[in-house]
């Protein structure tokens, strides 16, 4: 019944148990059966951003666990148009729902939404912090395909991390995951302008994992299990036009996969990826490379999410109980 803003309030148990139940969701995210385990619960979906992965999937794993959704897209359709606090909304919508998803560009924000809500909430990304919900997806993600590869733990992973390593939400919160397992290489690949928070970087050394940092992307995804690429985060600039440097700089596309990679080597990327000419960190070409998981990571996201909220409401053990099979 508690919040969820931060990866660091989990560990490696709970990851597990997490994992647990989001592979026993599979029927119902693949329409095989219907639960209403959570009949008569509402979730209020609240994105002050821009997002289609995670208030659609948060949504719709509310949804497939029986539950209704609410939801506030964008400031100005919201009464914090007009003034009203974070504090004030969070005391209002917590009387309407039985919890609450945010996203919103400030951090530290939903911390502070949280804090005056009367039921739980979970961060949707909250400006440069965290997303840790997507980080539990991409763990669930790299352990999925590794298991596909016949690897069963994420004990010595390798993994590249490609792009704005400054700004980007998503490889924060991974790469503090990535501190509960052990021997794992991270190659931190950006420019030197949007390189990981040093505080980050200590704190995977400080788990005991190598971590190599460069500012070239070819030679540095020669050795890796995973190639993690993320987008400029162009919304995170004080001077938007300054993201127009990076933009394409990193470029991953089927031709450098097979002369740097290695033949298994897991594409992923938290999406979306920018599709603007020039800018698109991974090249369409790669579409139909088996190794690009980044449609089957969004999938997973509905897994996970259902799994918070089975966990979070405390019905984690009774979804099967009150289900059948689809009739449609
Ligand atoms: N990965 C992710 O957070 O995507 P959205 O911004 O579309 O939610």
């Amino acid at each position: 019944g508690s919040h969820i803003l931060s990866i660091g309030q989990f560990g490696r148990d709970d990851i597990e148990r997490v994992f647990e139940v989001a592979d026993r969701m599979v029927p119902y995210a693949h329409r095989q059966r219907v639960t209403k385990v959570l009949d008569g619960a509402i979730l209020g979906n609240m994105f002050f951003e821009p997002s289609t992965r995670t208030r659609v999937s948060f949504g719709c794993a509310f949804n497939l666990l029986g539950g209704d959704v609410r939801e506030t897209t964008g400031f100005e359709t919201s009464a914090i148009a007009k003034g009203e606090s974070l504090y004030d909304t969070a005391r209002v919508l917590s009387g309407y729902s039985d919890v609450i998803v945010m996203r919103h560009p400030v951090s530290g924000s939903v911390a502070e939404f949280a804090a005056a809500s009367r039921v739980p909430v979970m961060n949707g990304g909250d400006g440069a912090n965290e997303h840790p919900s997507q980080a539990l997806l991409d763990l669930y993600t790299i352990r999925k395909e590794l298991q596909h590869q016949g690897r069963s733990d994420l004990d010595g992973l390798r993994i590249a991390m490609i792009g704005d390593l400054k700004y980007g939400r998503t490889v924060h919160s991974l790469c503090k995951l990535l501190c509960l397992y052990n021997k794992v290489t991270v190659v931190l690949i950006s420019p030197t302008e949007l390189k990981m928070p040093e505080a980050i970087v200590e704190q995977l050394r400080q788990a005991g994992h190598t971590v190599l940092e460069s500012d070239v992307m070819e030679g540095s995804i020669s050795k890796v299990d995973i190639a993690y690429s993320t987008r400029i985060q162009e919304e995170r600039f004080a001077n938007p036009a300054e993201a127009d440097l990076y933009r394409g700089r990193y470029r991953l596309n089927q031709s450098i996969y097979t002369r740097y990679c290695e033949p298994n080597t897991v594409i992923m990327h938290p999406l979306p990826r920018d599709s603007r000419t020039e800018a698109n960190e991974l090249d369409n070409d790669l579409n139909d490379n088996p190794n690009l998981a980044i449609f089957r990571q969004a999938d997973n996201g509905v897994l996970v999410r259902m799994a918070l909220f089975a966990l979070t409401l405390g019905v984690a053990d009774q979804v099967d109980k009150v289900s059948r099979d689809v009739n449609w």
